[in-house]
């Protein structure tokens, strides 16, 4: 199980360092946890972090490697800070800088020259659900997102429904059933069979037990709950259990 934490823009430096040494303090056994906090932070969060299991990660990156880009980071850059990976297209990306699936998969083509895995997410909007076309728009995000060049064990893919980001909605576990098994059998159409399939959107204590015993979910991208150590704790006790009746089964 992958559990990750997606800061987004927050919190307070002040109160980052204290959350992140709650994360280092705690053990979960066949949980992988990985931190995406701001870029400013990565440094400081690589400190706290050393040697507690914790991997840390960018939120984005750049698609070129250095130059004259105002404002922006080189996934060079995130390595150096201590970074394994880097999140990508996630949909508050595509929605409030206008990312398409393209650049995006030239984001990942550079993140991996670079050495870093890549976490890449897809999601619907209910608008396209509600028109029926959740599966398609899913793989054709998919199909233009993940760079050829990847290898399955530099992969991570998060399916964050739109509609259940930030809104207390969770997708249910029919859907998250079907979404995940849509995209489980793209991916083992191009090889990547074994790479790991996240949900993410309203993820807390209280439903992440039922969401982790869906078969085809590899772990969650956790937003809100993320924020507070005690929630983040409790979702990451939740992957330990799936983790452990997966390893019984
Ligand atoms: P919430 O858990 O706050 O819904 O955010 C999900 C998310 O966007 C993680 O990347």
């Amino acid at each position: 199980m992958i559990i990750a934490a997606n800061w987004k823009m927050n919190p307070p430096l002040a109160e980052a360092g204290a959350l992140a040494a709650a994360y280092a303090a705690a053990t979960h056994d066949g949980v992988t946890r990985v931190l995406f906090p701001p870029a400013p932070y990565l440094v400081q969060m690589s400190m706290r972090l050393d040697g507690s299991g914790v991997l840390l990660g960018g939120q984005d990156c750049h698609q070129a490697d250095s130059g004259a880009h105002t404002g922006d980071v080189a996934a060079s850059m995130l390595a150096a800070c201590g970074a394994g990976m880097v999140l990508l297209g996630h949909s508050e990306r595509r929605q409030d800088h206008g990312e398409t699936d393209a650049l995006v998969a030239a984001k990942a083509g550079t993140a991996l020259g670079e050495g870093l895995a890549v976490m890449i997410c897809v999601g619907e909007t209910l608008d396209q659900r509600a028109a029926g076309d959740a599966e398609a728009v899913v793989t054709s995000q998919l199909e233009g997102s993940i760079p050829p060049v990847v290898t399955p064990d530099r992969l991570t893919i998060a399916y964050e429904p739109v509609w259940a980001i930030g809104t207390g909605k969770v997708a249910g576990v029919d859907e998250i059933t079907a979404m995940h098994a849509a995209i489980r059998n793209w991916l083992a159409g191009r090889g990547l069979g074994q790479v790991p399939v996240l949900y993410g959107g309203s993820v807390k204590p209280g439903n992440a037990d039922e969401i982790f015993a869906v078969g085809d979910v590899g772990g969650a991208l956790v937003g809100g709950a993320s924020l507070k150590a005690e929630d983040f704790d409790a979702i990451c006790a939740a992957g330990a259990r799936a983790a452990a009746i997966c390893a019984s089964a």
